[in-house]
């Protein structure tokens, strides 16, 4: 008798503690992912997913050290937590926080968590508050096949730059911002880099999601697009985190959203170009001015943007879209000009699978015209030089150029 009690006793004990640890794994937090805020030399922006509750959602933070007497110097910092249900009906849970107060040109370690259950310490650099040289990547459409094909080119790019400071996407991420397993592909696909990396996306169509409301077809951003990061809100009602700007060691980035808004968009676009006071200027859109690939013509960006990119002379206006690689002449309204005059370099790129036809109204604009190639970018900018190269998704060297003022 004794023995059988022992016996419900011990099976009572494992299948609580199976539970216990059922309910551990479900707050492990993943998904990890840094962005940047309007004050990239003071401020990080921590973003991170568990599949259950968590109560006490918190970052933990400090000046990295060589030796683990980090520790003794934290702090905590509460996370806001929310929850959302998938395409498939499951809760999730998204955690964040801004921190603040941090010093610039300074390395940090950090991890995120709650309830005893932590990640793992990663860490990040703060930009500097001089303007001094740096580097960032630049990535087109991901979009297809991301775990098993785009899983090589961000790998290929952190080998290959492994000193940029931030990772830019300009849209078109996955296929079907909807579909949390898309997402779950993502970070598959990506692994630790975005935990280390501040990663700025910017919002392609394919962020969107169609939906019929009274019989009219409505296009809204995804909600598990605005869960997974926390990017600068926005100065036009709406566009929080797709249209945005900052400085970066003195380059002025512009965010745009070539999906809605594009006459608010313009009016405020031509605020911050005239109070811009950086040498370099460099804008992200998804959607190109000058289209590149077969039946396209994106006359709508090209209307809202195109004077006012001309007037301020913008450096470089980064895309996607189109599924090809082009890289135009220096253009000033829609004329090639010479490489001293004024005027602003479109870059079409493409990381994914999914490749589109060279033949584009637009063709003669092309220095460089390429299809069928996975690649990715580094931009470096030192002073009044600006250098970019680009890579095919083997590492070898595509296009390069150089820009001097
Ligand atoms: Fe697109």
């Amino acid at each position: 008798m004794i023995k059988i009690l022992l016996n419900i006793f011990l099976l009572a004990a494992l299948i609580l503690g199976c539970n216990n640890i059922e309910i551990k794994k479900n707050i492990i937090p993943q998904r990890i992912i840094l962005n940047l805020t309007e004050q990239p030399t003071t401020e990080i922006a921590v973003t991170w997913m568990t599949n259950d509750s968590v109560i006490n959602s918190q970052i933990e933070i400090a000046e990295s050290k060589p030796w683990l007497n980090f520790i003794d110097s934290t702090k905590l910092f509460d996370a806001n937590s929310e929850k959302v249900i998938t395409d498939k009906n499951k809760n999730i849970f998204f955690h964040s926080r801004i921190v603040s107060n941090l010093r610039p040109d300074t390395k940090y370690i950090y991890r995120v968590g709650g309830d005893s259950i932590w990640s793992e310490w990663n860490q990040f650099k703060t930009a500097d508050d001089n303007l001094s040289e740096f580097s960032f990547t630049y990535f087109g459409d991901v979009q297809h096949d991301v775990k098993e094909f785009s899983s090589r080119i961000f790998r290929e790019a952190i080998q290959t730059l492994p000193q940029s400071e931030f990772w830019l996407f300009t849209g078109d991420l996955i296929d079907r911002a909807e579909f949390d397993y898309q997402w779950q592909e993502f970070f598959d696909a990506a692994q630790f880099i975005p935990a280390i990396k501040p990663i700025v996306l910017t919002a392609g169509n394919h962020e969107y999601v169609d939906t019929l409301i009274n019989s009219e077809e409505i296009e809204f951003l995804a909600d598990l697009w605005k869960v997974h990061i926390t990017q600068p809100k926005s100065d036009i009602a709406g566009l929080d985190e797709t249209v945005f700007t900052f400085v970066y060691q003195g380059t002025r980035f512009i965010i745009l959203n070539g999906n809605e808004k594009l006459n608010e968009q313009s009016k405020w676009l031509e605020q911050i170009l005239n109070e811009n006071k950086s040498k370099w200027t460099i804008i992200s859109i998804h959607q190109p001015l000058y289209s590149m690939s077969k039946n396209r013509n994106q006359i709508k960006t090209r209307n809202a943007f195109l004077q006012v990119i001309d007037k301020y002379n913008v450096d470089l206006v980064l895309q996607g879209h189109d599924h090809v690689y082009a890289r135009t002449y220096k253009l000033h309204n829609g004329k090639i000009v010479n490489e001293n005059d004024k005027g602003t370099i479109y870059i079409t790129s493409n990381s994914g699978t999914d490749s589109y036809f060279l033949e584009s109204v637009n063709k003669n604009l092309a220095v460089k015209y390429e299809n069928k190639l996975q690649l990715f970018q580094k931009i470096t900018i030192d002073k009044n030089i600006l250098n970019f190269k680009t890579y095919t998704a083997n590492g070898e060297l595509f296009d390069s150029f150089e820009l001097i003022k």
